[in-house]
């Protein structure tokens, strides 16, 4: 369902202005249905591979297909449509919008997908993050916890059929990250479902992990 094919990536190192590999992929193929966990140290490449998937960023070469799609040829608003259609993404960084609710940010989540904002449905999964009573709150009044949990709430909102999820659980406690994954795995069902993760026992609950190191023979950070 979903292949890369001699992807490459890289960016202009601002110290000397060098290019540098950042990931190199031969070959990587994600069946339907495929629950994995992705894991590799700080700077080698797990968010830009996320990037990658959901066509934020374009690679120097390559071909990324989605289904029947190469997003890689897709203009950037088409990508942009694409994501919203096709794909639930919990940032890293959250990307949460500070002057919105965590209602209104859910519902501009349905917005983009060019579906109505329903209010139920944005209830109805924040509700499933455990975040009822902060509906009306923005992201500056909410605990770093539950900023997190809102992002996962916009991401399911739309119920994608490809959930890519950057450290979704890095910010919660155990028991709210259990709960965070189970959500996740749940709502991705026979879908794909990829989580960056760090953290082991994130890690042993995915059959199938995804080593960034051994995916990527990327020379230019393996040297460091
Ligand atoms: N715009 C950019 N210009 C130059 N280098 C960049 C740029 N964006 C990312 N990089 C470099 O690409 C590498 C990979 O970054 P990426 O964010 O994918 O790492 P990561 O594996 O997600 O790390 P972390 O676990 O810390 O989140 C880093 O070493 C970073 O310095
Ligand atoms: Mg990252």
């Amino acid at each position: 369902m979903i292949r890369m094919h001699h992807v490459k990536k890289g960016y202009t190192n601002p110290e000397n202005g060098s290019y540098q590999t950042i990931l190199n992929i031969d070959d990587l193929q994600i069946n339907e249905g495929t629950h994995a966990a992705i894991a590799g140290p700080s700077g080698t490449g797990k968010t830009t591979l996320l990037h990658l998937l959901s066509g934020l960023i374009n690679p120097e070469s390559g071909t990324i297909t989605i289904g029947d799609v190469d997003i890689t040829k897709l203009s950037e608003s088409q990508r942009d449509r694409f994501r919203a259609d096709n794909i639930g993404y919990v940032f890293q960084s959250f990307n949460l919008l500070d002057g919105f609710t965590a209602l209104e940010n859910v519902q501009l989540g349905m917005m983009f997908s060019g579906k109505a904002a329903s209010k139920s449905r944005a209830e109805e999964v924040l509700a499933q993050v455990g975040l009822t009573d902060r509906l009306h709150y923005k992201p500056s009044q909410l605990s770093v916890g539950q900023q997190q949990r809102v992002c996962v709430a916009r991401a399911l909102v739309n119920d994608p059929k490809i959930i890519l999820a950057d450290e979704p659980t890095g910010n919660l406690d155990p028991s709210s990250s259990a709960e965070v994954l189970r959500l996740l795995k749940n709502a991705a069902e026979g879908k794909v479902l990829l989580v960056v993760t760090h953290e082991s026992d994130v890690i042993s609950q995915f059959e199938r992990v995804l080593d960034i190191l051994t995916l990527t023979p990327s020379p230019d950070l393996a040297v460091k």
